[in-house]
């Protein structure tokens, strides 16, 4: 289905057997369907590169099989992400980059599920996995690091770890610790040598970036509270260090889309894989409104 709109772009279901070809060289696409299976169906080399933020574990249940984020343990989560990026990494151009977005989680001190949340609807729950292995009740996991070691021994480079600050950061009513107010961001690349614009974006009094991101988070009015989206001016800081205008920029855990927006405000292409449809429709129409 073509979209009226600039720029133009398809939207499309995977089936078994289909070829991507068409988008190494024009167009923009999102395809609805398994990103794992998506991905080993595209062609190698064809993407710059890759903003993307993957379900987090153990942390909300978006309701569809084949989902991520809902396996028994946190190894099994991330063994099949890492393989998910071993697909990531071979639809990268060989100075591609991979900037990968990923919250933390507690234990859950062994409370078997959780409760509804009404800001939050997606964040209940029906099962929770148990405590994992070497892990006591009340831990914090450290996901995004156990992730991150994992693309390192898979072959990734591992150029940054980014600490997006949320200056708007909801309160928590925990009483034992500091309220969680940041995320990480991994800046990952395909080989020794990568594109990165260092003056594309710059810091306060035109110094160069640093690795502490201040960025209000955004609410997605379409989503009522179903995702864990990233601002579109985290997207955008990515997009622009990490490629040009007319490259290909992958996110395959679109979601709402914000990649998607984002890149195509910069006048870049874009390739978003979701699994759920709604997320799909949602997508497509956040990007023609933009
Ligand atoms: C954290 S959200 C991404 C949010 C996105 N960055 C945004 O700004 O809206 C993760 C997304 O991954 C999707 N997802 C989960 N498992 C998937 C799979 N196997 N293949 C493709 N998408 C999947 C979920 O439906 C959800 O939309």
């Amino acid at each position: 289905m073509e979209l009226n709109g600039s720029p133009p772009f398809s939207v499309r279901e995977h089936t078994a057997g289909a070829g991507y070809e068409d988008l190494a060289a024009s167009g923009s696409a999102i395809v609805q369907g398994d990103a794992h299976r998506i991905l080993a169906a595209l062609p190698d080399g064809i993407a710059q590169t890759v903003v993307t933020s993957p379900p987090y574990w153990s942390l909300r249940d978006y309701g569809i099989e084949g989902q991520l984020g809902l396996e028994a343990s946190v190894h099994e989560f991330v063994e099949a992400l890492a393989g998910l990026f071993d697909e990531v990494r071979r639809v990268l151009v060989p100075d591609g980059t991979l900037w990968l977005n990923i919250g933390d989680s507690y234990t859950s001190g062994n409370r078997g599920w959780r409760a509804p949340d009404r800001k939050n609807v997606a964040r209940a729950m029906g099962t929770r996995p148990p405590t994992p292995e070497g892990l006591k009740p009340k831990d914090l996991i450290g996901v995004p690091w156990r992730l991150a070691f994992a693309l390192q021994e898979r072959g990734w480079y591992l150029r940054s770890d980014l600490v997006w600050n949320k200056p708007n950061a909801q309160p928590e009513s925990v009483g034992d610790r500091p309220t969680r107010s940041h995320e990480y961001l991994f800046l990952l690349s395909r080989g020794e040598r990568y594109r990165y614009d260092v003056d594309a974006v710059r810091g306060p009094n035109g110094r160069r970036l640093r690795s502490v991101w201040d960025l209000n988070t955004q609410a997605v009015r379409e989503s009522a509270g179903h995702f864990a989206t990233f601002p579109e001016s985290l997207a955008e800081r990515c997009i622009l260090l990490g490629s040009r205008e007319g490259d290909l920029v992958l996110d395959p855990f679109l979601g709402s889309g914000t990649t998607a927006v984002a890149a195509a405000r910069r006048g870049r292409r874009f390739l978003g894989l979701e699994l759920n449809p709604d997320y799909v429709r949602m997508a497509a129409s956040r990007i023609r409104a933009s």
